[in-house]
């Protein structure tokens, strides 16, 4: 484990930040501000949890930073790039190359092994696998007795690891997870946990995982809590007591606003 303090991992480079970022859905009377001119950085190395309500627009700020949907206003950077002066040939090379997902319903090929769904996106961006960073993912993931299993065969614990290890296996600069232990059970989720906190500790991994689970959210070295579309918090070296009494606190106050 790393003994790295917070303070110093602060002054690492940024691998993606979002600068006065809103996303209006609809308009007129049926329009929703999911995103309200949010700022944020995801430093490199770090693992940061995103937390809110629902509806507080946690998913839409991942799917915005991610390149997965389009924003109304703002800008948003993957390392150097910046998202908004890309064409969408450009966005979809970004996304394959730099960032690694990983979604609550797992998202597998049922008709591949979980080996050929590990190495597909690389497979498809017509890149080689580097066999060693390869083995080291499957290996920490504990998926090397079922590689030639086919997701139907594997528990939902087993078909989120296969999902880490895709989004692991080709390096990205950032991987973002929405709800990724929301489908399993928490010994599951637990293990999940434990190998997305492994891939920043060992591997200097950048995560960014969206979750309303204040136990998954201590795996993180950071959350930054959302509401109403805003950024309203954030706290280092996250505790479920910690992260569980800002909540409660928050609700409170929201109730007598
Ligand atoms: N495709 C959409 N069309 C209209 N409104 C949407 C759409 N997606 C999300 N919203 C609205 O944007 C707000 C934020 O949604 P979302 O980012 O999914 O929240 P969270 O992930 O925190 O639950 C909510 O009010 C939601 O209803
Ligand atoms: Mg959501």
């Amino acid at each position: 484990m790393s003994t790295t303090p917070i303070a110093d991992r602060r002054t690492t480079s940024v691998a993606a930040r979002a600068t006065d970022l809103s996303k209006i859905y609809g308009q007129g009377e049926t329009q929703v501000v999911a995103l309200d001119r949010v700022t944020v950085e995801f430093r490199q190395a770090e693992f940061t949890a995103i937390m809110g309500p629902s509806g507080s627009g946690k998913s839409t700020l991942m799917h915005c930073v991610a390149g997965l949907d389009t924003f109304s206003s703002g800008s948003v950077r993957i390392g150097e790039t910046e998202l908004g002066s890309l064409k969408d040939r450009q966005l979809t090379k970004l996304r394959r190359d730099k960032i690694g997902f990983i979604f609550q319903a797992f998202n597998l090929l049922p008709t591949l092994t979980a080996l050929e769904n590990i190495t597909l996106p690389m497979d498809i961006a017509g890149r080689k696998p580097d066999k060693q960073w390869l083995d080291s993912v499957i290996q920490m993931v504990g998926l090397k007795d079922r590689l030639s299993h086919r997701p139907s065969q594997l528990s939902g614990g087993q078909q989120q690891r296969v999902a880490v290890a895709r989004a692991l296996a080709s390096r990205p600069e950032i991987i973002f997870g929405d709800e990724p232990t929301g489908n399993l059970d928490s010994r599951s989720g637990a293990e999940v946990l434990g190998f997305l906190r492994n891939s920043v500790r060992e591997l200097g991994q950048t995560v960014v995982m969206v979750t309303h689970d204040p136990v998954a959210a201590s795996y993180a070295d950071r959350v930054v809590f959302l509401a109403d579309g805003r950024i309203v918090d954030e706290m280092y070296r996250p505790t479920a007591e910690t992260v569980l009494d800002f909540m409660k606190q928050f609700d409170a106050k929201g109730r007598t606003s």
